[in-house]
């Protein structure tokens, strides 16, 4: 599906370019210029929700490069405005498939101009429409440049979105959601978020003997903390941190030892080793008592309303 509406789309462009310079001997589209017979835009020009000012190259790509992608992943730019976002994705050294969701048609139609003077019309495209209204939850990576409250209220979609998903943001944070990690070129900012694994309720972890103790934790984004209870007691847990689907915390055990879990969640499950200071590592798995606790954090702000027809 996905693979005929590149299709699509890189005959559309061609064929438009071709009309828009009937007359003139080529028939492809050859550089910028040529797309640009097609709409010219202009730095700072309106937008639906926010105006039109491209990311500087080298701030793509120190984007694309935080967000670690690779031909593995599907990438979409929310408000692509020319392309070059998604353009960047699907080029080496990058080399995803990746989409643009643009609101501005004209900006649409240049953006796939430049997709085939890039020549990557079979990794990605350009499509027209509303980030408030198209799905854009299978994508690996996310990409933005759009305004503070814009990241806001797509916060809360993209939180739903599989853990571990990557997010990255030209110069806008995302409120309260903290960033893993920040950039800065030129006076420019990059933002990095990665979508957290729900992990807040009562975890029982065992290993294959008899060892048994219970975590409780607590998650605001992808923070998180909580105690142990061990055969002496409860415990808050040191040093918990989850990055993605991974978690770790740090206890002490019944005998005032460090013991240090890493792991990762599968479903239900979080699984993985438990390690003691020049003692052996061990298999565990913890398992969660009844549901996910629902996290507020990932609910939609109320000001979102009038984005989304409410
Ligand atoms: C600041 S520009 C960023 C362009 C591109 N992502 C980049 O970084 O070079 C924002 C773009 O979002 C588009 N836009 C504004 N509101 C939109 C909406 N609701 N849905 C889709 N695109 C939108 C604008 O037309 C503009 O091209």
């Amino acid at each position: 599906m996905v693979r005929t509406m590149f299709k699509a789309a890189s005959l559309g462009a061609a064929a438009l370019f071709a009309v828009a310079v009937a007359g003139d001997v080529q028939a492809q589209p050859k550089n910028q210029a040529d797309c640009e017979k097609l709409y010219k835009p202009t730095v700072g020009q309106s937008g639906k929700d926010v105006v039109w000012v491209p990311t500087p190259d080298e701030l793509v790509r120190r984007m694309l490069t935080m967000a670690k992608v690779t031909d593995k992943d599907f990438v979409i730019d929310l408000g692509a405005g020319d392309g070059k976002i998604a353009i960047a994705a699907a080029k080496a050294p990058f080399s995803a498939n990746s989409l643009g969701i643009e609101y501005n048609p004209d900006m649409v139609k240049l953006a796939n101009c430049m997709v085939q003077v890039e020549g990557v019309p079979s990794k990605t495209k350009v499509i027209q429409g509303d980030i408030f209204k198209e799905d854009f939850t299978k994508a690996d990576v996310i990409t933005m440049y759009l305004l503070p409250e814009l990241n806001l209220c797509v916060r809360h979609r993209i939180l739903g979105m599989k853990p571990g998903t990557r997010v990255t943001s030209h110069q806008f944070t995302m409120g309260d959601w903290k960033a893993d990690e920040t950039a800065e070129i030129e006076y420019r900012n990059a933002y990095l978020w990665i979508v957290p694994a729900r992990v807040a309720g009562a975890w029982t972890f065992k290993d294959s003997g008899s060892m048994q103790f219970a975590v409780n934790l607590t998650q605001t984004f992808q923070e998180i903390a909580g105690d142990v209870t061990l055969a002496n007691g409860k415990q808050p847990l040191v040093g918990a941190t989850l990055r993605g689907t991974d978690v770790r915390f740090a206890f002490n055990d019944d005998k005032g030892n460090t013991r240090t879990f890493t792991g990762s969640v599968k479903g239900a499950q979080l699984v993985g080793t438990l390690r003691a200071p020049n003692g052996p590592e061990v298999a565990v798995t913890g398992t969660l008592q009844g549901q996910p606790r629902a996290g507020e954090w990932a609910t939609m702000l109320s000001q979102c309303g009038r984005f989304y027809g409410k």
